[in-house]
């Protein structure tokens, strides 16, 4: 069953077996990372560590030791204490976690060198009962799936990302999980990265016109019940662009590139993650807030578009979007028509 596919929300059910994640459950280790990231002074000293963490400074000393041989630059100044220099391009699931302090968003965190599509293993996982707000991360996918059945390329250094969510709500509502998740997107890139990230209709995340995000949700239903939502974010953070193909490579952009320098990928994931678990409590207790903000980050509206929705193509006056998530057009004649799926072209100097 395709629910909506304009906005991404299809109907997929793939049991398949998947590689095994990487797991990393010495959290101790991860708190001295959140206490030397969060220093003000730049400094921790091994005792103020051991207090915070109730443990004795050897055993400080033995996680700054696993941090380094795991690739974290780790200064140590003798009367001063330890200060984070840098850290490696790596994801670690309990990274992420450590300290995120979101109510549903990241309780679990898959991480996979490379997978098909981290939607279809997200797929595969809710089905066999993965909690609300699992989260799957490959640092390469093979089969990447984009918006309309295209692929989406995924070479290294950018981020796949999937969330499994299980929200009470009507089925009527599923479509507006994908606005959901391009206002965490676009909130969390603004607020990361300092970029003005803005979104094209339905749920692609452009910097200055070309595309450096984009969402896919899949649902599995029943004909009046949500069983589970994946939502898929793929971000172009430090790859170089040359993987991608050149048609491609025209029309997208990447975090390093609008920026200057690289990103820290964990650190973009995490603020992804709490903005994503903040607008989907908001979107659980009413829609108003999410249709707002997402009025608020998009580019789309207000502008002349052409609409490719496969065999029906429109042009007219993009005038909002209604209550599930469908963009509101004004023909030329002066007709208001629904849009639920398609590609949105914005036509330049036509408003
Ligand atoms: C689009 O703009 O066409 C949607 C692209 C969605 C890509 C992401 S990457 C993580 C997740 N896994 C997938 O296979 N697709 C989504």
């Amino acid at each position: 069953m395709v629910v909506g596919q304009g906005t991404g929300v299809r109907e997929v059910i793939t049991p398949l077996s998947h590689p095994e994640p990487f797991l990393s459950r010495n959290m101790k280790k991860f708190d001295v990372l959140t206490h030397l990231r969060s220093s003000r002074s730049g400094h921790v000293s091994g005792a103020a560590l051991a207090a915070a963490m109730g443990v004795s400074r050897t055993a400080v000393w033995k996680h700054i030791k696993t941090l380094e041989r795991e690739g974290y630059a780790i200064e140590a100044v003798p009367s001063k204490g330890y200060r984070l220099t840098a850290s490696p391009d790596v994801i670690v699931a309990g990274e992420v976690m450590q300290g995120l302090g979101t109510r549903t968003i990241g309780k679990e965190v898959l991480h996979f060198a490379e997978v098909a599509s981290t939607n279809t293993v997200a797929m595969d996982l809710a089905q066999k009962g993965a909690v609300d707000g699992t989260v799957v991360i490959a640092e390469t996918q093979t089969g990447g799936k984009g918006r309309l059945g295209r692929s989406w390329s995924s070479p290294a250094g950018n981020l796949y990302v999937s969330v499994i969510l299980r929200p009470s709500v009507p089925i009527s509502k599923a479509p507006l999980i994908t606005l959901v998740g391009a206002v965490a997107v676009a909130s969390g890139l603004r607020r990361q990265c300092g970029v003005p990230a803005g979104i094209k209709w339905p749920n692609d995340i452009l910097l200055s016109g070309k595309k450096v995000s984009g969402l896919l949700t899949e649902m599995s239903a029943e004909p009046d019940r949500i069983r589970h939502i994946v939502l898929g974010i793929g971000v172009n953070v430090n790859m170089d662009g040359r993987a991608l193909p050149p048609d491609i490579r025209r029309m997208a952009t990447t975090l390093a590139a609008a920026t200057g320098k690289p990103m820290d990928r964990t650190a973009l994931l995490r603020t992804l993650l709490v903005e994503l678990d903040l607008w989907y409590h908001r979107f659980l207790t009413g829609d108003t807030e999410v249709v707002a903000a997402w009025k608020e980050l998009n580019v789309t509206l207000g502008h002349r578009v052409a609409v490719d929705g496969g065999s029906v193509k429109l042009e007219g006056l993009a005038r909002g979007v209604d209550a599930e998530g469908r963009l509101i057009l004004k023909l030329d004649d002066g007709t208001l028509r629904q849009v639920a799926a398609g590609d949105v072209t914005i036509m330049k100097g036509k408003t």
